[in-house]
């Protein structure tokens, strides 16, 4: 199997000055760009949207990962397809036609993904698995950055990877990762690990230290992939 993947959340990025977040977290080492899109009705925060996804589209030289807080998501797919995403994620609780819309995402030349909520049992993608390229397994409830990470979505990270067999699908697991719960999400199976404050610290900062941040978590699963 290939190397864990991370990918940083951009929420706990400084927001005044994305572009040279982005910047200094690729140079940091990380795999991928994780864009948390929050709507204020899904979940009880409000981000960024379409515009902001393809402003910053230049800066990320690695992979736009875009994970779709929003309901409902449909009317959006081609503005986050356009503005530059690689992957986008939706949640099958905001997509009441999920098959239709991981083809749509796919034939807008983007990688589709379903992304769970805690209390979502993993059972919701059983007829879906054919359209997905990846599962996002929420480990916090969504909405913020600096959650606890919930013990109770290992079993669910398990049970996708039985789901999945030789099918091509990636398991990512966003939420209270750190070096103490990643090395827990990637003995279940996960490929792609999400950190915001893991990677950007909580408050004020300070991008000397997102290096040794990306490092630690890479460290921590070292020899487990
Ligand atoms: C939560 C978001 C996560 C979050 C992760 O709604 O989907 O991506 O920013 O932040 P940490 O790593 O701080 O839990
Ligand atoms: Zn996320």
């Amino acid at each position: 199997m290939a190397n864990v993947k991370i990918s940083p959340s951009i929420l706990s990025a400084d927001f005044a000055n994305l572009g040279h977040e982005i910047r200094a977290i690729e140079s940091a080492g990380c795999d991928w760009v994780h864009v948390d899109v929050m709507d204020g009705h899904f979940v009880p925060n409000i981000t960024i949207g379409p515009l902001v996804c393809k402003a910053i589209r230049p800066h990320i030289k690695t992979v736009m990962d875009v994970h779709l807080m929003i309901e409902p998501a449909d009317p959006y797919l081609e503005a986050f397809a356009k503005a530059g995403a690689d992957y986008i994620s939706v949640h099958p609780e905001a997509c009441p036609h999920l098959d239709r819309s991981l083809q749509v995402i796919r034939d807008l030349g983007c990688k589709a993904g379903a992304a769970l909520n805690p209390a979502t049992p993993a059972h919701v993608l059983t007829h879906v698995m054919d359209r997905l390229d990846l599962i996002l397994v929420m480990s916090v409830n969504p909405g913020f950055g600096g959650q606890s990470f919930l013990p109770s979505q290992i079993g669910k990270i398990r049970e996708l990877k039985t789901m999945i067999g030789d099918r091509d699908i990636l398991i990512e697991v966003d939420g209270g990762i750190n070096p103490q719960t990643a090395p827990l999400v990637v003995e279940a199976g996960a490929d792609v690990v999400v950190a915001g404050s893991a990677v950007f610290g909580k408050g004020g900062q300070d991008e000397s230290v997102y290096a040794n941040n990306i490092q630690a978590i890479r460290d921590s699963v070292k020899g487990q992939n």
